[in-house]
């Protein structure tokens, strides 16, 4: 369904030096798949979010490569080709999630808007159909939460409330970006209950971002792994939490997840961190960009960067230790 070729993203800030965000990305997403993008903070994560729904800031000078949408190149559209496309058939929920409430309607009104703006309803076709998601979706506060001002929400209902926003045209896409970051453990709990229940319920296709395999593990089907801009591994989700590959992985996994004494994984009580910082964004990269970290580095690992090796099905890895 979604096929991202070559995608390269630079940004040009005001007074600063040429940003590399996104860095000859490749994969895709069959339809109802649910896919993790899992990385540190500034990698590129929400770059490449915005970038497949063409919603980049201005300050995005180059975007390279190719986006196929089924058979439409993304990157080739329209303004109002695009606003047709987006709230309709991909849909985004925002790391903040007060980008997508206007803070001055009721919630109930403004997700009958986003029905409104892409079919010809009347307003109170719309507003019921709203209520009928919200039943649909079980909320034991359904009707609170249609008659609410965002403001008069907590913030699991506001996420809840934007998640309803975000699937109301039935999109075949869904691109949720840090969705339960700002939650507490048992509303993070609810929220991705509520996820797996769309894909049961929707067959919707999820790109899930989030910085903790933890949360990955709960909600998606294969995860991406990202880097200083690039892909490092991609494989499915068990794949990558039983056998991590690439030694930025495993210490991404090491940082959440510690093994136990029967042989398994298993939540750590306290959170280490990878030791390092990933490459500052203007840093010129000789070679493997997690050298500097990585424990695993070999003397070629700085002569060039590694390119993708595929193993078997759906596994790929950009590591010397497997070719490259
Ligand atoms: N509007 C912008 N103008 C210039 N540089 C930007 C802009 N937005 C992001 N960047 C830079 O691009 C790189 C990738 O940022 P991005 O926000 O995509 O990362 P992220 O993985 O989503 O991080 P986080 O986990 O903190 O949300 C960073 O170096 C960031 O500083
Ligand atoms: S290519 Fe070398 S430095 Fe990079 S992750 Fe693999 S072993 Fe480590
Ligand atoms: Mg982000």
């Amino acid at each position: 369904m979604l096929q991202v070729r070559g995608l390269t993203v630079r940004y040009r800030p005001e007074g600063r030096a040429e940003v590399a965000a996104v860095n000859q990305v490749d994969f895709s997403i069959a339809s109802g798949e649910a896919v993790g993008l899992l990385g540190e903070s500034g990698c590129g994560k929400t770059t490449l979010a915005l970038s497949l729904l063409r919603l980049l800031p201005a300050t995005a000078c180059e975007v390279r490569g190719s986006i196929f949408f089924g058979k439409t190149e993304l990157l080739g559209l329209g303004e109002s080709e695009l606003r047709r496309l987006r709230g309709a058939k991909i849909s985004m929920i925002f790391q903040e999630p007060e980008i997508s409430l206007n803070p001055v309607m009721r919630v109930g009104e403004q997700i009958a808007e986003v029905i409104r703006a892409h079919h010809p309803k009347g307003r109170q076709q719309c507003l019921d159909e709203v209520r009928a998601l919200l039943d649909q979706l079980g909320f034991s506060d359904a009707h609170r939460i249609f008659n609410a001002y965002p403001h008069q929400l907590s913030g699991g209902q506001r996420q809840r409330a934007v998640i309803a926003q975000a699937i109301v045209c039935k999109p075949s896409l869904v691109i949720a970006d840090e969705p339960t970051t700002a939650l507490d453990p048992t509303v993070q709990s609810e929220i991705l209950a509520l996820f797996n229940d769309l894909k049961a319920r929707f067959q919707t296709a999820f790109l899930f971002i989030s910085h903790s395999p933890a949360i990955l593990a709960k909600v998606v089907d294969r995860i991406l792994v990202m880097y200083a801009g690039r892909i490092v591994e991609e494989a499915e989700t068990t794949q990558i939490l039983r056998h991590p590959l690439h030694p930025y992985t495993v210490g991404l996994l090491r940082c959440v997840f510690e093994l136990g004494d029967e042989g398994a994984f298993r939540p750590r009580r306290v959170l280490p961190s990878i030791p390092g910082n990933p490459p500052g964004p203007t840093d010129l990269i000789h070679g493997c960009p997690f050298e500097p970290r990585c424990p695993e580095r070999m003397e070629d690992c700085t002569a060039r960067e590694p390119r993708e090796v595929k193993l078997e099905d759906s596994r790929g890895v950009r590591c010397f230790k497997y070719g490259g």
